[in-house]
């Protein structure tokens, strides 16, 4: 069978067909209309102007998508839409036009979360990959652990309490100088730099939990950085930054060790667009390779958002029969 993805929460349009067949997986295409030239200009995504960006995008970017897999919408046989969570007014778009193919055509429709998407991201790749299983999501938006049951069935064991790792990186980025995103510049930057250079507060909270906080070590890296400044000096990039990811990665290390621990997964999967993030890759490889855990990690193309991961997840609510309606809607809420 033949799904239809398609993904809008942030500020990646994207479209997706994906083969569906015993054992068989197949990304027939892929389209990802990324909008980040146009907030770069205000540092961060300006949500209105993700909304307006989507409108322009999807039609076009979906069209493209059956085109390159060679089909026409009437071979679709499910349309599986992201409905939460991300920006209301950017999902709504891709909502409402996945309901009116789906009406118009009258294809089957599901709806997908985009934190169950960024984990079928590993199905993708890894066929033998089956629940159940532990999680980490790290995105621009979440970091949160999951005890995976089935591939529809997640409960959060763990996260952050605040910010997320990935909007921890690029707010520093932002702050050294880098453009938005910068967690790709900052993975790459860290190499040059020394990790022990500045002294950071860890974001892992205290204690036999899988819980992290980033808002004070974005203070403690932000006042860092002002207080070297206010004396004249510009403080070295390279330094904040390899100090900066050795915390993080630390943490999620320390916090993964736990999660191993405290619920014997003999599976892991990193999921999300930080788990692009090598350091954080490597190091989650050696934890699990000492604890005798599988790692699944998708690789780095399916990382970040894209509309492949969704038919994946879009795939398995179909054969849950979660179908949705012309009555769908799209929520901000984080709800799993
Ligand atoms: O999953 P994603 O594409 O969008 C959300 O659902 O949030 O994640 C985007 C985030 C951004 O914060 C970006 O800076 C970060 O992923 N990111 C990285 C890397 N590549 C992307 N962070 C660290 N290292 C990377 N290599
Ligand atoms: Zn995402």
């Amino acid at each position: 069978m033949y799904i239809l993805g398609i993904e809008s929460s942030c500020d990646e349009t994207s479209a997706a067909v994906v083969s569906m067949d015993e054992g068989k997986r197949e990304i027939l295409s892929n389209i990802v209309a990324s909008q980040i030239e146009t907030h770069r200009l205000y540092g961060g995504v300006v949500p209105e102007i993700a909304s307006r960006a989507h409108i322009e995008a999807i039609s076009g970017i979906t069209y493209e998508a059956l085109e390159k897999a060679n089909l026409k919408i009437e071979d679709i046989d499910c349309i599986a839409v992201t409905s939460h969570p991300g920006l209301i007014g950017a999902l709504l778009v891709g909502v409402n036009f996945a309901k009116s193919l789906s009406f118009a055509y009258g294809i089957p429709l599901v709806a997908v979360n985009h934190v169950k998407a960024h984990v079928a991201a590993a199905y993708l790749e890894y066929p033998e990959l089956e629940a159940p299983f532990a999680a980490l999501v790290v995105s621009g938006g979440h970091t949160s652990f999951y005890s995976v049951n089935t591939p529809t069935e997640f409960i959060e064991i763990g996260g952050t309490r605040d910010d997320a790792a990935g909007e921890a990186f690029d707010k520093i980025g932002r702050v050294i100088g880098m453009p938005y995103p910068a967690g790709a510049a900052m993975d790459k930057l860290c190499y040059e730099g020394n990790p022990t250079a500045i002294k950071l507060p860890s974001p892992a909270i205290v204690g036999d939990n899988a819980d992290f906080s980033f808002s004070g070590l974005k203070t403690a890296a932000l006042n860092y950085i002002n207080s070297e400044r206010q004396k004249g000096v510009e403080p070295n990039a390279a330094d904040i930054t390899a100090s900066y990811t050795k915390v993080i990665v630390d943490a999620i290390v320390k916090k993964t060790d736990y999660i191993i621990k405290a619920y014997k997964p003999s599976t892991l999967v990193l999921a999300g667009g930080v788990a692009a993030n090598s350091h954080i890759r490597r190091a989650l490889d050696e934890l699990c390779e000492k604890k005798g855990a599988k790692l699944y990690m998708p690789s780095l193309s399916l990382c970040g958002d894209n509309a492949a991961m969704v038919a994946m997840a879009g795939y398995f609510e179909y054969l849950k029969g979660n179908f949705s309606d012309t009555y769908l809607n799209a929520s901000a809420n984080d709800e799993i």
